[in-house]
């Protein structure tokens, strides 16, 4: 596509936009369990949308410049640390999202130790996957530590025996995405203040939600900035405080820990560059959303919301673990359930697809040391209400994965996938693997489960050289 020559109309642009929207999934209604958190409550894009149009032409590369930005950053950051256990030292920044906050948090903790040559960091094996991306993009080792195989959760005393001279930075979450379980951070923070490395709690998708599970009574592990120990924690605003996307909280137990994650650069005739995030130029946009949202909604709102999905997750996890074939991973303890087969006459992946037949996205997460093929939700308020519904379905899905029978591979095709070597994969060899799996282009198919069958038997290295394939591939215009 080029640009038009003459300028389409307002109306007409918005109507394309909206009929491309149609073929997204659904953002609201509580029908798509990933990637997306829904409210339920009505005005509230509205107001979002509102306060995103009065600030995005701003530019937070300089706060001199626009100190409403800078009002409303310190706002936030003061309620983050508020409900997170901060003190009065305690600092932050309001990143993109929560990759950018943990890829800070890494940063600063590798740019702390100068007389570090080959920093390392460790983490959980469940720990999200944001910290093998800052690793990457900044030049750090990951020591891995395997977790819990039943419980999933961290292992303290193997974390301890991890940290070495070495390691700038111990990494803990509250909860991890893939099984919802929160890690034992008191510990591994005390083993980490005792060998004086930083520990980063990420609570990215659990740090707006559980405070207030707290508060309504559930049993939930200390896990914040008041564990001794614990020098920074992300939290997401795009998840569980309902913000539009593009919004995370990085808190710094002080103003020391946080100031190496600022870059300032003075070598070149333009601006001084001075930066708090990786971003220069940076829209007001979602910040002033944001803030909209969280004062609207108040301590009242967010307490009433975490009502609202705790009920919802509660009835679905006991929904789920007495259905027949299913079983619930780990003890989760928040919003977020990996539900695995409990039986080997189907397939979860294939459980998916019936659920998409039915309305509905469940997220395929591939099996991973004791963590079985699982199937992912992301529980928001949106799903109080429809619980049955979802149930009833997920029943019959797994009824109709049951007569389909597991996804079986022929023999060519896993032996063609055990001889592809990650670093010689050819435009070529992927075509041809794309071909077996039935695709004659790059495009998600409407059933995955033979697609997803196919990647899980490929080795991590290989899945993450075939996606990367077909990224290259899909972000290709006219592809
Ligand atoms: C625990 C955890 N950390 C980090 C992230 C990354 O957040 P984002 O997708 O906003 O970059 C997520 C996302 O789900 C998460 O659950």
């Amino acid at each position: 596509m080029s640009l038009p020559t003459a300028g389409l109309p307002a109306d007409r642009i918005l109507d394309d936009l909206r009929a491309l929207r149609a073929g997204d999934l659904p953002t609201h209604g509580g029908r798509t369990l990933a990637y997306v958190y829904d409210s339920g409550l009505s005005g509230l894009d509205e107001l979002a949308a509102g306060a995103h149009a009065l600030a995005s032409s701003t530019n937070g590369l300089d706060p001199t410049a626009f100190p409403s930005l800078l009002r409303m950053e310190n706002d936030i950051v003061a309620a983050a640390s508020a409900l997170l256990g901060g003190g009065p030292a305690t600092v932050g920044t309001v990143t993109s999202g929560g990759t950018e906050s943990c890829m800070l948090a890494v940063h600063a903790a590798r740019a702390s130790r100068g007389d570090v040559t080959r920093p390392r960091i460790v983490v959980p094996s469940t720990a999200h996957a944001a910290f093998h991306k800052a690793a990457h993009y900044f030049h750090v080792e990951v020591a891995t530590v395997p977790v819990s195989p039943d419980t999933f959760t961290a292992d303290p005393e193997a974390m301890a025996a991890a940290i070495d001279d070495r390691t700038v930075l111990v990494v803990v979450s509250a909860p991890s995405y893939a099984h919802g379980v929160v890690d034992p951070v008191v510990p591994v923070a005390a083993a980490a203040r005792e060998r004086g490395v930083r520990c980063h709690v990420d609570a990215c998708i659990g740090g707006w939600v559980l405070p207030y599970f707290r508060a309504l009574g559930e049993d939930v592990p200390d896990f914040d900035l008041s564990v001794p120990g614990v020098t920074s924690l992300s939290v997401d605003l795009h998840k569980y405080a309902y913000c539009p996307k593009g919004t995370s909280v990085l808190l710094h137990a002080d103003a020391d820990l946080r100031r190496p994650q600022f870059f300032a650069s003075a070598s070149w005739p333009g601006y001084t560059m001075l930066n708090s995030t990786l971003q220069s130029t940076r829209s007001g946009g979602p910040l002033a959303a944001a803030w909209a949202v969280l004062n609207h909604l108040g301590d009242d709102g967010y307490r009433s919301l975490a009502s609202t999905v705790l009920s919802a997750t509660r009835t679905l996890r006991a929904g789920i673990a007495t259905m027949d074939g299913l079983r619930l991973q780990g003890d989760p303890r928040s919003t977020l359930l990996s539900v695995a087969a409990d039986a080997d006459d189907f397939d979860v992946f294939t459980v998916a697809d019936e659920m998409t037949e039915r309305g509905w996205y469940l997220q395929p997460q591939f099996g991973f040391e004791s963590s079985a093929p699982n199937l992912h939700l992301t529980v928001t308020a949106a799903n109080h209400g429809t619980e049955e519904l979802l149930l009833a379905d997920l029943a019959a899905a797994v009824a109709s994965a049951r007569r389909s029978g597991p996804v079986t591979m022929g023999p060519e095709v896993t032996s063609t996938i055990a001889g592809l070597d990650p670093a010689e994969l050819t435009p070529e060899a992927f075509g041809a693997l794309l071909a077996m799996a039935g695709m004659t282009k790059v495009a998600a198919p409407k059933r995955m489960a033979e697609v997803n069958a196919m990647l899980a038997v490929a080795p991590p290295p290989l899945r993450e050289r075939l996606l990367v394939e077909f990224l290259s591939v899909l972000y290709t215009p006219g592809s």
